[in-house]
């Protein structure tokens, strides 16, 4: 079996690669480890930049989206006893938009099943080989029968924890980390939003976050240590150290609920460079991964496939591979710029528990400064609705 491109991950970056590959005549074929209702029910990101829907829509995958998302034109930050607010809209020219990652797995995996695009789901032990040959190959496991696909790229689109990323040769790959001394505690739930806009919380207790699925549904998360067991989060629990973190307003007006989904999530900065090795691609989590205090993740998996998939149909189409050629650093460049914005808003926010007296009164001062600097609040409505694609 020969295919153009095969992709592994049918995660966002994948599915969405996969879509806009197939709209252009190019053959996929994607290998996910995981089955279709484990897909569907991941509960991840929730909020988009306008490119990230503008891109989507592009594909033909944003009638959904574009009826059920909210719209929101700025974002609050509570700290001290006191509230600003970000007008994104007035600030930076943009709103944002709120509509589950999940939302976006499904409309992608719909819209795949209509065009017959061939996703192996369950695919066990997936391997790459001859990345520097013309022609490389991917080998895996299903139903105890062992198969392998020629290709001409493989695009690595399988996450943190995917193989792709690790075919790579050690020597040609160099890595940048940052591991944070804490991790953030999500619950969904079927309550009504606390506040219409999202509200990012630095308190003495640490950081919380209140953001939301849809006018009935709620999300909200939790810095805890790095260590927690989520065994020990009884819902109770979760609630009432939400209320202790929040505004008196807002804990006064908190709806609580039974959880849909409780999960921890470890905070982590990381760059894989360069995004390419041979004939592979990373894209998505799989070359990097930020603290999620930015909404970054989802959005950079969608511009790199934005740049990957622009790379890919100038090589089928007219044989050029200059962007193919400069598709690493292409990306490099603007994933970097979201890295210091997603490390900044998280230094920003979250209590460190290493922190010196000093740094705790330089943190407290940025936040004094944001309240009352207009050109501070432009900096961060400009990161947060997204910087632009370079051309
Ligand atoms: P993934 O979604 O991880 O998909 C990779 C796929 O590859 C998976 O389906 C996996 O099963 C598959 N795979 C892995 N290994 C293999 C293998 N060996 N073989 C075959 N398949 C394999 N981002 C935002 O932009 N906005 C937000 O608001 C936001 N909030 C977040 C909140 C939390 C709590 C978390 C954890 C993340 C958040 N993110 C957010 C980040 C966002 O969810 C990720 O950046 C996004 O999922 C990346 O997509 P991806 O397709 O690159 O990777
Ligand atoms: C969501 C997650 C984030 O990390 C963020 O900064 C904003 C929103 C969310 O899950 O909705």
């Amino acid at each position: 079996m020969h295919i153009q491109v095969a992709i592994i991950g049918a995660g966002p970056a994948g599915l969405l690669l996969a879509r806009v590959l197939e709209l252009a005549g190019i053959e996929t074929a994607v290998l996910e480890r995981r089955t279709p209702d484990y897909l569907r029910q991941r509960i991840r990101a929730g909020l988009l930049e306008q490119g990230t829907v503008d891109f989507l829509s592009e594909v033909g995958v944003a009638a959904r989206l574009k009826r059920e998302r909210l719209i929101h034109q700025g974002v609050k930050l509570a700290f001290g006893g006191k509230r600003v607010r970000i007008d994104l809209e007035g600030l930076a020219g943009r709103a944002v938009s709120i509509y589950g990652q999940a939302e976006i797995q499904k409309d992608l995996m719909d819209a795949h099943a209509g065009a017959g695009t061939t996703i192996i789901y369950e695919a066990q032990d997936v391997s790459l080989h001859g990345l520097t040959d013309s022609t490389p190959r991917v080998r895996y496991r299903q139903n105890g029968l062992t198969h392998e696909m020629a290709c001409d790229f493989i695009a690595g689109c399988d996450g943190f924890h995917g193989v792709s990323r690790q075919a790579i040769p050690q020597e040609v790959i160099s890595t940048y980390e940052r591991v944070y001394p804490f991790a953030w505690l999500g619950l969904l739930s079927d309550t009504r939003p606390v506040n219409d806009e999202l509200i990012y919380v630095n308190h003495e207790r640490g950081f919380a976050l209140c953001t939301m699925r849809s006018r009935t549904r709620s999300r909200y998360y939790l810095q805890v240590s790095a260590h927690e067991d989520i065994e020990d989060w009884s819902d109770d629990r979760f609630w009432t150290e939400l209320k202790r973190r929040l505004p008196r307003d807002a804990a006064r007006g908190l709806e609580t609920g039974p959880s849909i989904e409780k999960s921890i999530a470890p905070l982590r900065s990381f760059v894989a460079e360069p995004l390419r090795y041979g004939r592979l691609f990373l894209a998505g989590d799989a070359a990097h991964i930020v603290p999620p205090t930015g909404a970054k993740g989802l959005n950079l998996a969608v511009a790199d496939v934005r740049y990957l998939s622009r790379a890919l149909i100038a090589y089928y189409r007219s044989g050029r591979t200059d962007l193919t050629d400069a598709y690493s650093e292409t990306c490099l460049a603007r994933v970097w710029k979201a890295q210091r914005f997603s490390w900044w808003m998280t230094n920003l926010t979250h209590r460190f528990p290493e922190a010196s007296p000093f740094e705790r009164r330089a943190q407290a001062a940025e936040l004094a400064y944001l309240e009352g600097s207009r050109a501070a609040q432009t900096v961060l409505a400009e990161n947060y609705v997204g910087l632009p694609l370079s051309e």
